[in-house]
C-alpha cells in the first residue's frame, strides 16, 4: 500500500507541479525518462495524434500529462489519458504495448475505437486498467488472463460482446470489475473463483444464467450489481450468505418465484437490496427483520401479495428509510399495527397495488416520510387530519383513488413540500388555505376532482413553481386580479381546461412569466442519479390530448399552457409572445375576440396551436408562416379572413384546422377546389358540417383522407427512453 501511495503522490506531483517544467531545469542531461519508453511514447502519440503541446519532445517524457516514471529507474508506470479524444483504434503494435512496466492504463473517456488488442496481455505488471466508455467492439480477449496481478478492471460503457473469458480465472488478484453497459452475454461463471472480488458490476448486458449458484463464495463481495440483463431463475438467496455484501442490485431481470431471506448471515451487512422489475411472486417473508443494516429496499414492479411487510415499521431495530414497493398486489396492511416511535422511514412507495379502505392512521406517526405515493389504489374516505403531523413531507401523492370529502387544512407546517398530487380522486370543495405556507412547492395536481374555487393567485408568488393543473374541477371567475401579483418565472406546464374561469386577460397578462431557461441537471439528478428516488415519476401521468407523458417528457422540458375549454373573453394578449420557448398552446372553446397577436410569431418553439372555437377576427398573421416547428394548428370556429400564410406548416394542416372561417381563402393547396371554407354559423358543432352543401362536404373527405395523428406523432417522438434504473454505487 505504501508503494500505491508513493507513486499516487509522483502522479499528482507531476501532475500539477512540473507540467509548466520551466526550461532551465529541463535540460537533457537531466531526464529521468528512459529512451526506450519515451520512443514508445511517441509511437503512442503519433497513434493516437496525441497534441504535442501535452507530450514536448524537449521536455522529459516522465513530466508529460499523464505520465508517471519509476523514480529511480524511469520506466514509465502509469499511463492516464482520460478525457484526452483520440477517436482511433489500438493496433496491435502499438508502441503502448512497449511500456511493459505499465502498473496503471486508464485510456477512459477516450473515444477509444475498434478492439482491444491481445497484446494488451503484454502488460503484465498492470493492477490496474480503465478502457471505460464510448466506443470498444469485439469480444475482450484471452490474453488479458495474463494480467495477473490485475486488481482493477473497467471496461463498462462500450459495445463490447461475447463472454467473458475463463482465463479470467487466473485474476486472482482481482478486487473491481465493471462490465456494465456492454452487450456481454455469458461467461460470468469465471467469478465464482475470484475471492478477492468486493466489487461486480454487470448491469445492463445480455447476461442469462441463474446467479444463485456461484456466487457465495466470494466471501469478500461488497457490491453486486447486475440490473437489467436477463437472469433467470430463483431468488439467488446464496448472494444473503455473503456476510460482507453491502450492496445487491438485480433490477430488471427476469427471476420469479418467492424471495427468500431464509439464510441471511446473521452479521448480514446489506443495506442496499434492489429487486426492482422482476417476476417475483408470494408474499415477502417476515426474515426481513433479519437484515438489520437495510436501509434501502426497493421491491416495486414484482408480483407480490398479501400484507405489506409490516416489519418496515414494527421493528425497532430497522434502520430502513427507503421502502418501494410500487406495482404490486399488496392488499392489506394486516391487523393491530404497533408502529415503533422513532421510525426511521424516509420514503414510502405502495403506489400501483390493491390497497383498499380509509388511508390507516396509524400511517401519522411515520414522521420521518419524506415521500409517501399512495397512488393507484382504491383508497376511500378523506385524506385523515393527522397528516398534519407531516412536517418533513417533499412528495405527497394520492392520487387516483376514491377519496372524498374536503382536502384538509393540514399544510400549516408543510414547508418542505415540493409536489402535491391528489388528481382524479372525488374531493371538493375549495383548496385549503394552507397550501400557501408551501414556500417550496414546485408541482401540484388536482386534476379531476370537483374542486369549486377561484385562482390559487398565491401561487404566482412562489420561486420554484413550474407546473399546476387544475384541469377538470369547478374552478371559477378571474384568473386576473390587478391587486394581485401573478409571475411565473419558472411555469411549464399550466393546465386550467375544462374549469369555468372567465374575465378578461390584460394586453401584460404573461410579461411576468419570464420563463427562466432551465438547465436540466436539477431533473437528471432528482430523477435516478442520486439514488433514491425523491421525485414525482413514471406513476404520475398527465394526459395531454391523449398523449399519456410520463415526467420524463417533463425533464425534457416541455412547456404547454392549456386555457381551453373555459369562458375567457377580451382580446388574446399580446404579452403572451414573451413565452418564447413554449411548445404548446391552447386557448381553444373560449370567447376571446379581437385580432390573433402578431407576438405569437416570437414563440419559436412552437409545435401546436390551438386558438379554435372563438370569435377571433382579422388577418391570420403572416409571421406565423415563419414557425418551423408548429406542426399542429387549428384556427377553425372563429372569424378570421384574409390569405392563409403560405408555409410548409400551413399547407400540411388538415382542411378542418381552418373549417368555420367564411372569410379565409388561399386555402386551395389545403382543402382541393373550394375558394371558401364556410358554414352559415360560426359556432356550428362538427357534426351539422355533414348537412353543409356539397364543397364543404368535398374537402372534410379529403381532411379524413390525409387522417389526424401529426402532433401525436410529434409528441410521441419526443419521448425519450425512461430512466429505467441508473443506480449502481451510492456513494455515502
Ligand atoms: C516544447 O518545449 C520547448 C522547450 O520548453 C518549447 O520551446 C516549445 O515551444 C515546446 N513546443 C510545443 C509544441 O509546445
Ligand atoms: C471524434 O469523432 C467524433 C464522431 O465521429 C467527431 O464528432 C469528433 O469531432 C472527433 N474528434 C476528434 C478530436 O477528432
Ligand atoms: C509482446 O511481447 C512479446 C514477447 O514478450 C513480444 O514479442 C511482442 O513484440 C510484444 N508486443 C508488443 C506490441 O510489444
Ligand atoms: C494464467 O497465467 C499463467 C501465468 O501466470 C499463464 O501461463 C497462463 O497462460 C494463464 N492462463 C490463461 C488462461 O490465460
Ligand atoms: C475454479 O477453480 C477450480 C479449482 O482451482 C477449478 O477446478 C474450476 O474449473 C474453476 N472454475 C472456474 C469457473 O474457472
Ligand atoms: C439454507 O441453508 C440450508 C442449510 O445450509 C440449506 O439446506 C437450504 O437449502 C438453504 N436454503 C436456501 C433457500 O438457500
Ligand atoms: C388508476 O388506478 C387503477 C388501479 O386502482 C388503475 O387500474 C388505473 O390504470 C389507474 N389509472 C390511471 C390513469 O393511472
Ligand atoms: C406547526 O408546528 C408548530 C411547531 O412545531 C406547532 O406548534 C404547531 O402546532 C404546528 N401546526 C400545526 C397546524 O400542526
Ligand atoms: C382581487 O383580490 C383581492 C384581494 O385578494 C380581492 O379582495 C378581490 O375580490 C379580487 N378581485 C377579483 C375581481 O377577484
Ligand atoms: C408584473 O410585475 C410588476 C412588478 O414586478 C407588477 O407591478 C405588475 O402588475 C405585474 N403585471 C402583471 C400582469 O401581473
Ligand atoms: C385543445 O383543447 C381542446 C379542449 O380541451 C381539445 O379538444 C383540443 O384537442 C386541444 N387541442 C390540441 C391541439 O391539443
Ligand atoms: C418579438 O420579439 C422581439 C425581440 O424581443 C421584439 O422586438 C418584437 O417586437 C417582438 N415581435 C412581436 C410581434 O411582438
Amino acid at each position: 500500500m505504501i508503494r500505491t501511495q508513493s507513486y499516487s503522490f509522483l502522479t499528482i506531483y507531476f501532475f500539477f507541479c512540473l507540467l509548466p517544467l520551466p526550461n532551465t531545469i529541463a535540460s537533457p542531461t537531466r531526464f529521468l525518462c528512459r529512451s526506450d519508453q519515451r520512443d514508445a511514447l511517441l509511437e503512442v502519440q503519433k497513434e493516437l495524434h496525441i497534441p504535442t503541446t501535452t507530450w514536448n519532445k524537449s521536455v522529459d517524457c516522465c513530466s508529460w500529462d499523464g505520465v508517471t516514471c519509476d523514480a529511480i529507474l524511469g520506466e514509465v508506470i502509469s499511463l492516464q489519458l482520460y478525457f484526452t479524444t483520440v477517436n482511433s483504434s489500438l493496433k496491435s503494435s502499438s508502441g503502448l504495448f512497449k511500456l511493459q512496466h505499465l502498473r496503471e492504463l486508464d485510456l477512459s473517456h477516450c473515444n477509444l475505437q475498434g478492439e482491444i488488442p491481445s497484446s494488451i496481455g503484454n502488460l503484465s505488471h498492470l493492477t490496474s486498467l480503465d478502457l471505460s466508455r464510448n466506443q470498444l467492439v469485439g469480444e475482450v480477449p484471452t490474453s488479458i488472463g495474463n494480467l495477473n496481478r490485475l486488481e482493477t478492471i473497467k471496461l463498462h460503457k462500450n459495445h463490447l460482446r461475447g463472454n467473458i473469458p475463463t482465463s479470467f480465472s487466473n485474476l486472482t488478484k482481482l478486487s473491481t470489475i465493471y462490465l456494465s453497459e456492454n452487450q456481454f452475454t455469458g461467461g460470468d461463471i469465471v467469478l465464482s473463483n475470484l475471492t478477492s472480488l468486493t466489487s461486480i458490476d454487470l448491469s445492463s448486458n445480455h447476461f442469462h444464467s441463474s446467479i444463485s449458484s456461484y456466487l457465495s463464495e466470494l466471501h469478500n463481495l461488497e457490491r453486486f450489481s447486475a440490473y437489467d440483463n436477463s437472469f433467470s431463475g430463483a431468488f439467488p438467496s446464496s448472494l444473503l450468505k455473503i456476510s460482507s455484501l453491502a450492496q445487491i442490485d438485480l433490477s430488471g431481470n427476469q427471476f420469479e418465484g418467492p424471495i427468500d431471506f431464509g439464510n441471511t448471515s446473521s452479521s448480514s451487512k446489506l443495506e442496499v437490496l434492489y429487486l426492482r422489475h422482476n417476476n417475483f411472486r408470494g408474499r415477502v417473508p417476515s426474515s426481513l427483520s433479519k437484515l438489520v443494516n437495510l436501509y434501502d429496499l426497493d421491491l416495486s414492479y414484482n408480483k407480490l401479495e398479501g400484507q405489506v411487510p409490516h416489519c418496515i415499521w414494527t421493528s425497532s431495530s430497522s434502520k430502513l428509510e427507503y421502502v418501494k414497493l410500487s406495482h404490486n398486489y399488496f392488499s392489506s396492511f394486516g391487523k393491530s399495527l404497533q408502529v415503533i416511535d422513532g421510525a426511521t422511514l424516509k420514503q414510502l412507495d405502495l403506489a400501483s397495488n390493491s390497497l383498499q379502505g380509509p388511508i390507516p392512521q396509524w400511517i401519522c406517526k411515520l414522521r420521518a416520510l419524506e415521500t409517501l405515493d399512495l397512488s393507484n389504489n382504491h383508497f376511500t374516505g378523506s385524506i385523515p387530519q393527522c397528516f398534519k403531523n407531516f412536517i418533513s413531507l417533499g412528495d405527497l401523492f394520492l392520487r387516483n383513488n376514491s377519496l372524498s370529502g374536503f382536502l384538509p387544512d393540514i399544510f400549516t407546517n408543510y414547508t418542505l413540500l415540493k409536489s402535491f398530487d391528489v388528481s382524479r380522486n372525488n374531493l371538493m370543495g375549495k383548496l385549503p388555505k394552507s397550501l400557501i405556507s408551501c414556500e417550496n412547492m414546485e408541482f401540484l395536481n388536482v386534476k379531476g376532482n370537483k374542486i369549486k374555487d377561484t385562482f390559487p393567485f398565491w401561487l404566482g408568488s412562489l420561486q420554484n413553481f413550474e407546473i399546476l393543473l387544475l384541469r377538470s374541477n369547478a374552478f371559477y371567475g378571474p384568473i386576473y386580479n390587478s391587486s394581485a401579483y401573478l409571475g411565473f418565472g419558472r411555469i411549464r406546464i399550466i393546465d386550467i381546461s375544462d374549469n369555468n374561469f372567465d374575465g378578461s386577460l390584460p394586453q401584460d397578462y404573461f410579461a411576468n412569466w419570464t420563463t427562466t431557461e432551465m438547465s436540466n441537471v436539477k431533473y437528471i439528478s432528482y430523477g435516478a442519479l442520486e439514488g433514491p428516488y425523491s421525485a414525482p415519476k413514471d406513476s404520475m401521468d398527465l394526459v395531454y390530448k391523449g398523449v399519456d407523458m410520463n415526467f420524463d417528457l417533463i425533464f425534457n422540458g416541455l412547456k404547454i399552457i392549456d386555457f381551453s375549454g373555459n369562458r375567457f373573453s377580451g382580446d388574446i394578449p399580446g404579452s403572451i409572445g414573451v413565452l418564447s420557448d413554449f411548445r404548446h398552446l391552447n386557448l381553444s372553446g373560449n370567447a376571446f375576440t379581437g385580432n390573433i397577436p402578431p407576438s405569437l410569431a416570437n414563440i419559436t418553439n412552437l409545435e401546436s396551436l390551438d386558438l379554435s372555437r372563438n370569435n377571433l377576427s382579422g388577418k391570420i398573421p403572416q409571421g406565423l408562416g415563419k414557425l418551423s416547428f408548429l406542426s399542429n394548428i387549428n384556427f377553425s370556429y372563429n372569424r378570421l379572413e384574409g390569405l392563409v400564410p403560405r408555409s410548409t406548416q400551413f399547407q400540411r394542416q388538415n382542411c378542418s384546422s381552418f373549417v368555420g372561417n367564411p372569410g379565409l381563402y388561399g386555402l386551395e393547396d389545403i382543402c382541393g377546389e373550394i375558394h371558401h371554407v364556410s358554414v352559415p354559423t360560426s359556432q356550428q358543432p362538427e357534426e351539422s358540417l355533414l348537412e353543409q352543401e356539397e364543397p364543404v362536404l368535398n374537402w372534410i373527405a379529403a381532411a379524413i383522407a390525409f387522417g389526424p395523428g401529426v402532433f401525436c406523432g410529434l409528441v410521441i417522438g419526443r419521448i425519450f427512453t425512461a430512466y429505467k434504473h441508473k443506480w449502481f454505487i451510492i456513494s455515502r
